[in-house]
């Protein structure tokens, strides 16, 4: 499961699609900070902090499953811009971090997913961009939970859905910037 990425230790669960948009949307925001919740063996990580060495990559992952042999590769991936946070997106609230970009791709149980979407949204710069991997695959929880989210706010737009990643952007502020404007 997963890709080899070439000078980095472990694999990547993302398509070539699914990381080039990441790289797509670092590029063209180049926010200060991009969150990853859920991050392996931080290789998707790793790749996109090497391309990007000005920008700040914060991880989160619990690495309940994977144990010391994940997180050591994490360690040999890590770049000089990657911060690992041991722990989940309620930790991403008591510290009160937040981003232009979060990445999610932890918990995908549907009550899992519902708590990352409610943490990472409250995370959110106003006009940032919520980016959820595993929404196309139906046996996973992302997918009711992000339509879940998107019924009940309205001031979210759908940016685009690339393989199985779906682009989410908080847009509450901006109208209000808009509003104002006219
Ligand atoms: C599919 S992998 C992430 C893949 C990675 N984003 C990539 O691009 O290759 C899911 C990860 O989420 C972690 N995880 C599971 N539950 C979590 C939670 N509640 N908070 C943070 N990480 C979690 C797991 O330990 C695992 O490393």
């Amino acid at each position: 499961m997963g890709r080899r990425l070439p000078g980095l230790e472990g694999k990547s669960i993302l398509t070539e699609a699914e990381l080039n948009l990441l790289d797509t949307y670092l590029e063209k925001i180049n926010p200060e900070t991009f969150i990853e919740i859920g991050s392996w063996t931080g290789t998707s990580c790793a790749w996109l902090a090497k391309r990007h060495p000005n920008i700040q990559f914060i991880c989160f992952d619990t690495f309940i499953a994977g144990g010391e042999e994940q997180i050591g590769r994490w360690l040999k991936n890590k770049q000089p811009n990657m911060i690992l946070i041991l722990g989940d997106s309620t930790d991403l609230v008591t510290m009160n971090l937040s981003a232009e970009i979060i990445f999610i791709d932890g918990d995908h149980t549907l009550e899992g997913c519902r708590v990352d979407l409610l943490h990472s949204a409250s995370s959110l710069f106003p006009g940032g961009l919520l980016i959820c991997h595993d929404y196309g695959h139906l046996g996973f929880g992302v997918h009711q939970a992000v339509d879940e989210m998107l019924a009940r706010h309205k001031d979210y737009d759908v940016i685009e859905k690339v393989d199985s990643m779906i682009v989410i952007q908080d847009v509450e502020e901006l109208d209000d910037v808009e509003e104002s404007e006219t």
